[in-house]
């Protein structure tokens, strides 16, 4: 039987909204189209403002919970056209939603991203799924990383054990062993692409450093990468997640202190953290024998790239495109698959991943 699904995703970075059409056949998936929508560079702002503590936000959450939401159904209606399928023909839409706030080791854990999806389903006569990570906190988890459900799904093999490393705005892993198909860990390994889009934007005003062009010209502070990298979050055992509430250029410069730098050479050295970072993690759960591939944004940093392959001492790091699937629409993949498991009243989360005392059905279901 095939099922048509749509997933969207718009993680950390903010960079756009993406929107994958995805077809499950069985126990296979192929993704047959994309979409992707920037946001207008205003309410790109808004968000970002919105995502650290300031006045009046109960307001401005809720006018940019609409915009994004109508944004959202937007870039699906736009797929739809693209492709020619109409709206029956899709089971339902999986909305991430847009993070403004991810607090899952409060008091009152909490987590909170936005994009009504009562716009969604409204606009698109589509059942929308949304709303996936906050079912997992009231279990006790972090909510988050959701997406190596859909890593074990798509990726698994059972021969090699095999590590997919997504590198977003934040960076996470997970783990797939090949003998102990239950043991499927995974965790955030701390910052991605959000430092260096952060420092190449305040200094040069670019959304993000150019296949890390800028960084390679940069020279590593040694001293300084040992201090960030002390940072007790990488120190921190799993289950653990982060966001830009924590890793973000006030994080740098509590480190940094009133200490000169070269703009150029602190590219470099946050390149050369954010390698360090994701290849610690790696090699924390995996032996030198696993496959290893990247997906993310953060694929088309060569700078990045190269650094991690360096760190880990491994020339054959891949994408995952080499395992069938563009290294660009995992995410988004991931939330139509999320969408799919919660209609058919599977569980979405992994207790072994996020912390949760037990797995369970995600999301909210707006019917269409
Ligand atoms: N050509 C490129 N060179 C360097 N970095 C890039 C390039 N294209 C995308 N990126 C990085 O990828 C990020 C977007 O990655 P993405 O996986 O969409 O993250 P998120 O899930 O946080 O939205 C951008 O912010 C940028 O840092
Ligand atoms: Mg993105």
């Amino acid at each position: 039987m095939t099922q048509l699904y749509i997933g969207l995703m718009s993680g950390t970075s903010m960079d756009s909204i993406d929107c994958a059409l995805v077809n499950f056949v069985d126990s296979h998936f192929e993704l047959i189209a994309t979409h992707s929508i920037a946001y207008p560079e205003s309410i790109r702002q808004q968000l970002q403002t919105l995502s650290t503590p300031g006045s009046d936000e109960i307001n401005r959450l809720g006018q940019l919970d609409r915009q994004v939401g109508y944004l959202f159904a937007q870039a699906s209606i736009q797929l739809l056209d693209l492709t020619g399928h109409t709206p029956k023909e899709i089971c339902a839409i999986g909305s991430h939603g847009q993070n403004v706030r991810h607090q899952p080791n409060l008091e009152h854990p909490f987590t909170l991203q936005i994009g009504d999806p009562n716009a969604i389903a409204q606009l698109t006569g589509i059942t929308t799924v949304a709303d996936f990570r906050r079912r997992d906190i009231v279990n006790g988890g972090q909510g988050a990383p959701l997406t190596p459900a859909f890593h074990h799904f798509a990726f698994r093999s059972q021969t090699r054990d095999r590590v997919i490393v997504n590198i977003g705005g934040i960076s996470n892993l997970t783990y797939l062993p090949a003998n102990e198909p239950n043991v499927t860990l995974g965790f955030d390994c701390g910052p991605g692409n959000t430092l260096l889009d952060q420092w190449v934007y305040q200094c040069l005003g670019k959304a993000f450093d150019e296949q890390g062009n800028w960084a390679h010209q940069g020279e590593v502070l040694p001293s300084l990468l040992d201090k960030l990298l002390q940072d007790p979050f990488f120190h921190k055992k799993p289950p653990k997640s982060t966001g830009l509430e924590y890793f973000n250029l006030n994080w740098v410069t509590s480190y940094l202190g009133e200490t000169n730098v070269k703009p150029q050479n602190l590219q470099a050295t946050l390149a050369e953290l954010t390698a360090a970072g994701i290849v610690n993690a790696i090699n924390q759960v995996a032996s030198r024998s696993a496959e290893i591939y990247l997906c993310g944004g953060g694929v088309r940093n060569i700078d990045l790239v190269a650094r991690i392959k360096r760190r880990r001492g491994d020339t054959q790091i891949e994408t995952t495109s080499t395992l069938g699937l563009d290294p660009q629409w995992v995410e988004a993949t991931a939330f139509a698959w999320l969408a799919k498991q919660t209609l058919e009243g599977l569980p979405g989360n992994l207790p072994s991943v996020t912390g949760a005392k037990k797995a369970c059905i995600l999301g909210g279901v707006y019917l269409g």
